[in-house]
């Protein structure tokens, strides 16, 4: 059940960002022209992509969802009980993994991910009474949900290749915004794509109760929207008034303008360290982010 994802056909975002960042960081610090990243940098990068599915399989229950990355999910096809040890088993094993690299800053940081990912998803159960607090608890929400994860691991890899306080800030920076890029995108693809190309099931967060940016942006142009976030679209009718608000305003427009706003300050950030390949993938990840279609 612990192999079930790691079939190599996820995406590997998180792997793909952290490894990049090592060898950006790797380069800024002086490292010879094509250096690798070092063996503890691959770690962290493993690491991150095991927290996450982790949260995944755990996420599955909590939502009580039927597909992932287009099969059937863990606690679909075997029950919650045995998907919920799963989830620990795999968070285990990626403790061990930490503890081995043998840095405490370093498991401070990707520790930090771990209580992040749970207060985020408590928070997601959650919804501010008051208009105003909504969007930044939104934000809040999402750095920790998605986010965080970006973040803790990019400055855990500088750390890594030694660069000093300032390097590692830049490499936290730049997973913030683009984590926080990547769930604005995530959120509005929620509304636009298919269940067929996202491996999983669409149009799916309302039903779930939660108003991501697109709603919170309509509910500016339809106050009557504020009711039904807060009883979280559960009586008959909210859901598809909802998703009508979202289509005949420009609330996906607004989305992805935030999400941009977000995918520039990430480039500003990495723009900062030494010219190399890596650095400049970084920042073609920053339009692949904003241009994805799953
Ligand atoms: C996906 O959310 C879920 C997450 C990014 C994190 C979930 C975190 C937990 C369940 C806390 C437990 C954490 C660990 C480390 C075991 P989503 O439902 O918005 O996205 P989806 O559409 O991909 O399901
Ligand atoms: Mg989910």
């Amino acid at each position: 059940m612990s192999h079930y994802y790691f079939d190599g056909q996820g995406k590997a975002f998180r792997p793909m960002v952290v490894l990049l960042m090592s060898r950006a960081c790797n380069f800024h610090h002086g490292a010879a022209e094509n250096s690798l990243a070092l063996p503890s940098q691959r770690r962290i990068s493993m690491i991150a992509e095991m927290i996450h599915t982790a949260s995944l399989v755990h996420d599955d229950v909590i939502d009580e969802a039927d597909t992932r990355r287009g099969k059937a999910c863990v606690s679909y096809l075997h029950g919650q009980r045995k998907a919920i040890l799963t989830g620990d088993y795999i968070l285990t094993v990626s403790s061990m993994a930490l503890a081995a690299i043998g840095n405490k800053d370093v498991v401070i940081l990707l520790s930090q991910v771990i209580e992040d990912l749970v207060r985020g998803e408590f928070m997601q159960l959650g919804t501010k009474e008051d208009e105003d607090e909504r969007f930044a608890h939104y934000l809040k929400k999402t750095f920790k949900k998605t986010a965080s994860l970006l973040a803790h691991s990019c400055r855990a890899v500088a750390v890594l290749s030694g660069s000093s306080k300032d390097v590692q800030e830049v490499a936290y920076q730049y997973g913030k915004n683009l984590g926080i890029a990547f769930q604005l995108v995530d959120d509005m693809l929620d509304f636009m794509s298919t269940e067929e190309l996202m491996g999983k099931p669409t149009a799916a967060d309302l039903k779930l109760g939660l108003a991501t940016a697109p709603v919170l942006f309509a509910a500016e142009k339809y106050p009557e929207l504020n009711a039904m976030i807060m009883r979280r679209f559960s009586e008959p009718g909210d859901v598809e008034l909802a998703r009508e608000a979202v289509t005949k305003t420009d609330s996906l427009q607004q989305a992805r303008i935030l999400a941009e706003q977000y995918c520039r300050e990430a480039v500003r950030q990495i723009q900062q360290l030494a010219p190399s390949p890596e650095r400049e993938a970084l920042v073609t990840l920053t339009q692949k982010v904003l241009n994805r279609k799953k």
